[in-house]
């Protein structure tokens, strides 16, 4: 670890503090962990959509299987909260590809050997998997995630839209992604007599399995210990157990050996959520001048038989532009499909496809240009609530990143630049995501040799989290971060939120920070615990965001249609930047994923079997290194006291909200072609 000034080691650029275990090998991930006898599992999943599931038959003459786990036999579970969770239960099929048999064996080669050749007796029902905007058993839900209310409403949006001098209605369709961890969701189940069961877990954080786990189990939440030491990568997929973490348990408990379930990547795509596909229809109306009068935001979306998922779509309307009349809503349907779940910014990223390339089709009508329509619609307040911004800095990320990345004269009509087979476009979209924290507690320990350790049970999903918790123990200590260490990943430690909603920094450093300065305090002795709830309850979460401009550069081939994004900018004002190397990194990963979300991904559903086509990353395009050219991210220095005591504000989600925005705005620049419904397939270009 490089040393730095004690007491000045936040806004450096630490490199990761785990970084050489990672490189070496001695990082151990769930699935890694060396434990004695261990069995192995592979799941059956449904051929189906929907029915019932009869009987479940293995050859018997096939070697090294010790139990093939289904309704008929496994242990009975309690329900827990999530009706995933209840896996082996029921007779019942809600969609193809949900778990329904387990096969446990001596090698990894048995399990799945054995899972390919059970034979199923399911008797399939007629299944509706398709998301329509007239579908008849669309609904309002009472709340969207993670709790806001589905509809807000002020004023008379349809009489202002009536009277506006210039409208636009436009309906965007993003479809259904899929979170792929470079790390599948996998678990070593051990058990150390009937009331004690240790879980080495891939997740987001080990304080949300252990409760859901031992729930379904019968268990003391206390006697559920998880294990997630390093995660390679969840997007919001291992935010809280899934199926794996259970299936692993009860297999262990049934043979009597510990147990190791890594999910294959084609599980991924049905077992632990996915982005719902969204139709979107925004209006807006504006006076010639740029001003808006009236936005609407209409968002359907679907979730599964078995859960109410109900993804926040046009909650990222509520924040961005002043207009006296508005309207936002969402809809629903529950379909025979898996229950799509959060990634990484659920809501905010195709909820702001659709309002940020509807203002860049407004901008076109008025004949004024994109970033000054965004400037003349700039809230004094948030706009629904009329609650103030604690720190708003969009104006400036706009202005700043135009100049940055060269926005001036910029010839505004589409289709106008060619070089070679190349039509080449510039777009902008803004960026938000709400500034969270939630409560966490932390311990900080003074070591005989002077130094301390720092224990919390927080993740590092990849982020850097580890790095920017040990920076800011040793600012609040006082101390080199060669002399602190910080212990995370485990329900042994304090208990910590999940790594998700771009909140872990905020939450988990609000505690550490906490612990360790009153350790100073006290002249370095002994022990502190440090609980946040209080201080967090007390400072709420309202009017407070992070704000971005993003801008794209494209080349689209006019005889193939495909496009290329030469250069990708993301302009940020995201509180104070507490480690610019992990920072970026974060920015340009969202980006790199909002560059996925417009050109590449998409799950194809094959609406006879109610599956996705292309399971697997040989079909599901997520960009490659040959994908992305010039990247980068840059920020202004925020200051802002009213967040938490580091003055950081959440950046993990950030980058994927608009950035695919400013690529189909330059799509359309390019070539006068605008994709609505995404991906910007060749296709649908040419
Ligand atoms: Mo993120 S989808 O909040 O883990």
């Amino acid at each position: 670890m490089t040393a730095t000034v004690p007491g000045r080691a936040l806004g450096t650029p630490l490199a990761r503090v785990e970084g050489p275990d990672k490189v070496t090998g001695a990082a151990r991930y769930a699935a890694e962990y060396p434990v004695g006898n261990a069995a192995h599992a592979w799941v059956v999943r449904s051929p189906v959509a929907r029915g019932r599931l009869r009987d479940v038959e293995v050859d018997p003459t096939l070697d090294g299987v010790l139990a093939v786990l289904w309704h008929g036999n496994a242990p009975e579970l309690a329900k827990p909260a999530d009706p995933e969770l209840w896996v082996l239960q029921t007779d019942a099929i809600s969609y193809r590809g949900q778990v329904i048999a387990l096969v446990v064996a001596e090698t990894l080669e048995a399990a799945r050997h054995a899972a390919q050749s059970v034979v199923l007796d399911i008797e399939e029902e007629p299944h509706d998997v398709v998301l329509r905007a007239d579908h008849p058993e669309l609904y309002t839900p009472d709340k969207v995630n993670p709790g806001f209310p589905a509809e807000s409403a002020q004023g008379d949006a349809e009489a202002a839209l009536a009277a506006a001098e210039v409208t636009v209605d436009v309906t965007y369709t993003t479809p259904a992604l899929h979170n792929n961890p470079m790390e599948p969701h996998a678990t070593i189940a051990v058990w150390d007599g009937d009331d004690d069961l240790t879980l080495y877990d891939s997740n987001q954080g080990p304080h949300m399995v252990a409760p859901d786990v031992a729930k379904a189990l019968g268990l003391d939440p206390a006697r559920v210990r998880v294990v997630a030491e390093h995660v390679g990568g969840g997007f919001g997929s291992k935010g809280s157990a899934r199926p794996n973490a259970v299936l692993a348990a009860i297999a262990a408990k049934v043979t009597g050996r510990p147990v190791k379930l890594a999910l294959p990547r084609q599980a991924l795509f049905t077992m632990v959520g996915y982005r719902t596909p969204t139709i979107q229809r925004v209006r807006l109306g504006a006076a010639k001048d740029g001003t808006l009068t009236a936005i609407t935001h209409d968002a359907v979306s679907q979730s599964s038989r078995l859960f109410e998922f109900a993804e926040q779509t046009a909650v990222v309307t509520r924040h961005m532009y002043a207009a006296a009349h508005r309207r936002t809503g969402h809809r629903l349907v529950r379909l025979d499909m898996p229950t799509p779940r959060w990634m990484r910014a659920p809501g905010e990223a195709p909820g702001m496809v659709a309002l940020e390339c509807a203002m860049d089709e407004l901008a076109h009508a008025l004949g004024i240009d994109p970033i000054e329509l965004r400037v003349r619609n700039e809230p004094d307040a948030e706009p629904e609530s009329g609650e103030p911004f604690t720190s708003r800095h969009y104006v400036r990320c706009l202005r700043e990143g135009a100049e940055r990345f060269g926005w001036a004269g910029r010839d505004p009509r589409p289709a106008r630049r060619r070089d070679g087979e190349w039509w080449v476009g510039t777009g902008v979209a803004g960026a938000t995501y709400p500034a969270m924290a939630q409560p966490s507690t932390a311990a900080a320990t003074a070591l005989p040799d002077g130094r301390v350790e720092v224990r919390i049970a927080a993740t590092d999903i990849g982020t850097g989290a580890r790095t920017v918790l040990t920076q800011i123990a040793a600012d609040a200590l006082g101390l080199p971060v060669t002399d602190v260490t910080v212990r995370i990943g485990d329900t042994r430690l304090p208990r910590a939120s999940v790594a998700g909603g771009s909140s872990g920094t905020a939450s988990w450093g609000w505690a550490i920070d906490g612990a360790c300065r009153q350790l100073r305090e006290r002249g370095m002795t002994g022990e502190v615990v440090f609980d946040s709830t209080e201080l967090v309850k007390a400072r709420g979460n309202d009017g407070r965001h992070a704000f971005g401009a993003h801008f794209a550069e494209v080349r689209v081939n006019a005889v193939t249609g495909e496009v290329r994004v030469p250069r990708l900018f993301g302009m940020y004002a995201a509180g104070r930047i507490l480690n610019p190397r992990t920072a970026r990194s974060q920015f340009i990963g969202g980006m790199t994923m909002g560059l996925g979300m417009a050109l590449h991904e998409e799950g194809v559903l094959d609406p006879h079997t109610g599956d996705w086509v292309n399971h697997d990353l040989a079909d599901y395009h997520i960009p490659a290194h040959a994908d992305v050219r010039d990247i980068d991210a840059a920020w202004i220095d925020e200051q802002d006291d009213q967040l938490n005591p580091m003055g950081s504000k959440g950046i993990g989600e950030i980058g994927i909200v608009g950035s695919p925005a400013a690529i189909l705005n330059a799509v359309w620049h390019a070539t006068g072609v605008r994709i609505r419904d995404l991906p910007a397939r060749m296709d649908r270009i040419l």
